[in-house]
């Protein structure tokens, strides 16, 4: 194990990336946390992230001086060098102005591990103001550059590491060569953590946990939760209870699909339960998209806690977290403050199930799922499924909720997703969806005037939902989506294509 420690790097998830590419498995810990802690949990090595602050600053994160003492390597990146040098006696220099970007390296000890197999001049990539004047005992300069004296310092003998650029991003060219000298050859890491290895370990520790008890699973069909039942299913076959609720707004065909693919292929302890026309029922009248979202979420909780209650019994609830929910929730420098939309998923269940948490993806990120879905053999369709809101539909409907309104987006929005597939888009797509609008305009079909609906066709890029760009799509596609729209689906006559980004607009309309 490798431990991230976070000093507020935008970049701490990628080193944590980069970590695991190489096959090496890695946390990212708070920066407060204690030597005797984190012994605990026998790192191989550790890295102290970059972070935005000077050391000057008042208040700056910083981390106890005895984990340089630990006998574990250590590698500083950025911040996390100029913490290394201030704490065990170098000096760091204040400087206002900034070094952004590009660099060449010029390593100058050829003998370095860290810098093994590397040629002696390397494109690097710098972020930072201050800088290393002079660097503590013991330590010696292992790279410049032109305007950086100190851009890498090491103490082979104390195991102690640091590298003023970024090794983790793309630009510092043979990076990723540095990281895995770290992980190899100065940390005796192996590259070990394979999805098989994962899988393997998860079966033990889900079996130990929960003995002969029984285990409740919300399955959505989405890529988490059905990579999370799968997984436990695997470890404890029948006594996982999955419950799917059908609250008449998820795609078209959804509820067939996934019941098909659990159920039958997978021969799942497995549950739908039909709610349709309760959830449609509390959203009668309702137009308000906050309303729309809690009464959804709240509805969500009586079906699944109703359903729980007839099955007698079940101490343990499985829970889909993944590991960026995990250090967003508990990073040193806090998440996102503001709450943009009240997000729904099983949020409020397990207080009010009083139920233990099972959470074996608490460490993946997602694509890390999806490859232990691939593993697991899961369906191409399930692994490469694109995001979809717990609110489903609700949230794209403006206005009011009907089942006629449903099933026209539905409609639609098969289409924009078939039509995407068709053309070889839909890997370059984050999320593609129809939005029902409020508004009604003239149109002419035929030799009759019309007076129908407006479909707006949404498809998005992104990384991870927190930002978006549109996606250009070709005119063909743009095309066939329209036309198809307004020929097959009943009641609309026109298709707009939203071309914003998030920020500022969010991905859904609701
Ligand atoms: P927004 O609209 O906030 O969406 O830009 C960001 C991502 O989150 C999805 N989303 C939700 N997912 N429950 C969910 O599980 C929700 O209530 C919810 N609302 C939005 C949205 O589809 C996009 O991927």
């Amino acid at each position: 194990m490798i431990a991230i420690l976070d000093f507020g790097s935008q970049y701490n998830q990628l080193i944590a990336r980069r970590v695991r590419e190489c096959r090496v498995y890695c946390e990212i810990l708070p920066h407060t946390i204690s030597p005797s802690e984190l012994k605990e949990k026998k790192p191989r090595g550790i890295i102290l992230s970059g972070g935005p602050a000077s050391i000057f600053d008042e208040g700056v994160p910083v981390c106890d001086k005895g984990l340089f003492k630990l006998g574990v390597p250590v590698l500083g990146i950025c911040y996390g060098m100029q913490l290394m040098a201030h704490q065990l006696g170098g000096k760091v220099t204040k400087s206002s102005l900034r070094e952004y970007g590009k660099a060449m390296l010029d390593i100058n000890a050829p003998d370095s591990l860290l810098f093994k197999g590397l040629k002696a001049s390397q494109q690097i990539w710098m972020s930072h103001g201050d800088h290393i004047t002079r660097i503590p005992k013991g330590f010696k300069i292992s790279g410049s550059t032109s305007n950086c004296a100190s851009a890498a310092m090491e103490n082979p003998a104390e195991k102690l590491y640091g590298v003023q650029f970024h090794p983790e991003v793309t630009h510092t060219v043979h990076g990723v060569t540095i990281l895995r000298n770290f992980l190899f050859r100065i940390a005796g890491c192996k590259p070990d953590w394979t999805m098989g290895s994962f899988i393997e370990e998860e079966i033990r520790k889900i079996r130990a946990q929960v003995g002969d008890g029984r285990v409740l699973c919300a399955l959505s069909g989405g890529v988490d939760s059905s990579v999370l039942a799968v997984l436990i299913h695997k470890a404890i076959g029948e006594r996982l209870v999955s419950i799917f609720v059908d609250n008449g707004l998820l795609r078209q065909g959804e509820v067939e699909e996934v019941t098909e693919t659990f159920r039958d292929r997978y021969n799942l302890n497995f549950r739908v339960i039909h709610a349709r026309d309760r959830f449609l029922n509390k959203l009668k009248g309702v137009t308000d998209p906050e309303r729309k979202r809690k009464i959804i979420g709240t509805e969500f909780i009586r079906v699944f806690e109703e359903e729980a209650k007839k099955l007698g019994e079940i101490k343990f609830l499985a829970q889909g977290t993944l590991y960026p929910d995990v250090i967003e929730s508990q990073s040193s420098f806090g998440g996102p403050s503001a709450v943009i939309k009240s997000h729904h998923n099983v949020g409020g269940l397990p207080a009010r199930l009083k139920m233990k948490l099972i959470e074996p993806l608490r460490v993946l990120f997602k694509d890390e799922v999806r490859e232990l879905g691939h593993e697991l053999g899961l369906p191409e369709e399930i692994v490469w499924r694109h995001p979809f809101p717990g609110p489903g539909i609700a949230v794209r409907i403006l206005g009011q909720v009907t089942k006629a309104n449903v099933e026209l987006v539905q409609k639609a929005d098969a289409i924009v997703r078939h039509e995407i597939q068709k053309a070889g888009w839909f890997q370059d797509v984050w999320q593609e969806f129809a939005v029902l609008l409020p508004v009604k305009t003239v149109g002419v079909m035929g030799d009759g005037r019309t007076y129908e609906n407006v479909i707006a066709v949404r498809a998005i890029s992104s990384r991870d939902g927190m930002t978006a760009d549109w996606v250009k799509l070709p005119y063909e596609v743009l095309e066939s989506i329209s036309s198809r729209i307004v020929n097959e689906v009943k009641g609309v006559n026109r298709v707009v294509y939203d071309i914003s980004t998030k920020p500022p607009s969010t991905i859904e309309w609701e």
